[in-house]
């Protein structure tokens, strides 16, 4: 059909009221501005017992929000952090976790459900047509928009109905705590843990492929073997945080070939004990080469000589690997005499 042909009768009429001005689509307009329907009072706008219920329907939201926040506060304070619970169909999950996003849930959504049932309740519904202007707004447009704002405010009823002003506010003073007590998850203060491992005299090396205790005899001279401090499974909770400090590296080299004095009173009959990680930004150092008796970490080729006490002769590493002092016991294992006496890892841990 074309648009000649358009009837007039099935395009709206024209209102010609404030609210529901209709243009009629024409050969020049064919996409007229079917305009407003006409404004229907709601039962609030009539009934000031039902503008008072609605009212009380917003604040207890947003009270619903209040307590929702302080139940989050709670689960994160209260809950242990290994309990667990079984929801249906969830299964198992941790009661932690649960009780935190059930609570968050709840907070943000009745501070939603609060805020747009204010709007479809109470605040003002009249419909505002505003024509299309040029993007750089005039003075006098910006004058209107402040103005409009000021009547947006009144409109709100935000100054009459304090309860619902006051719980508002309650609400969203509250919820951003929730981000204030996960701060929290950012864990305790390390204190002296990094400037310590889990080697104590006496702790027995244990092979970290077979998982089995070692005696020299298991060393082969031009051998590379990693090795994990006695009583550290793997399955156990925060292993590599400990493995991430205690892992040693072993190597063994005939005591004449030994340039370090030091580093040949630390060992036992040649076998020396280094720290796997890197000083410089702590990779873990898996490269050996047995006729130079040279270490290279992988990250950024840092290159250690474990027969000079495991000095740096290149890269970036900036310390030499901390050597532990081992010897055997009773029974012919080798253990350590102590933990390492400097920090591992990177070397700016000595200047805290
Ligand atoms: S971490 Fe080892 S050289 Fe950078």
């Amino acid at each position: 059909m074309s648009s000649q042909e358009t009837p007039d009768e099935k395009l709206p009429a024209e209102q010609g009221s404030a609210h529901g001005a209709v243009r009629v689509a024409d050969e020049r307009n064919p996409f007229a501005d079917p305009g407003l329907p006409p404004h229907e009072p709601r039962i609030q706008d009539i009934d000031e017992r039902a503008a008072k219920r609605s009212e009380r329907t917003v604040a207890l939201l947003f009270t619903l929000s209040m307590l929702a926040t302080v139940g989050f506060i709670a689960s994160f304070v209260a809950i242990p952090i290994d309990k667990s619970v079984y929801i249906f169909p969830l299964g198992q999950i941790g009661a932690m976790n649960f009780a935190l996003g059930t609570t968050l849930g709840v907070a943000l959504f009745a501070i939603g459900a609060g805020a747009v049932h204010w709007a479809r309740t109470l605040m003002s519904d009249h419909e505002l047509t505003d024509e299309r202007h040029p993007i750089a707004a005039p003075p006098e447009v910006r004058e209107q928009v402040m103005e409009d704002f000021r009547q947006g405010a009144k409109e709100s009823v935000i100054g009459r109905r304090k309860l619902i002003r006051n719980t508002m506010f309650g609400a969203l003073a509250l919820f951003p705590l929730s981000g204030v007590v996960l701060l929290r998850d950012l864990g305790p203060l390390p204190e002296d843990k990094l400037r310590h491992t889990l080697w104590a005299k006496g702790k027995l090396l244990i092979n970290m492929n077979t998982n089995e205790p070692m005696r020299p005899s298991d060393i082969a001279v031009g051998s590379l073997t990693f090795a994990k401090p006695e009583g550290l499974e793997e399955d156990e909770h925060g292993f590599m945080n400990e493995i991430a400090k205690a892992a040693l590296m072993l190597v063994r080299i005939q005591p004449d070939n030994i340039k370090d004095k030091q580093s040949l009173e630390w060992s036992h009959q040649g076998i020396l004990a280094y720290s796997k990680i890197c000083t410089h930004v702590g990779c873990p150092i898996s490269l050996y080469e047995q006729q130079t008796h040279h270490a290279l970490c992988p990250c950024h080729q840092s290159t250690f000589d474990l027969a000079d006490g495991a000095r740096v002769i290149f890269g970036p590493a900036g310390h030499a690997l901390p050597q532990l002092r081992i010897g055997v016991n009773d029974e012919g294992y080798l253990e350590a005499l102590g933990d390492f006496d400097e920090p591992v890892g990177p070397s700016f841990w000595e200047r805290g």
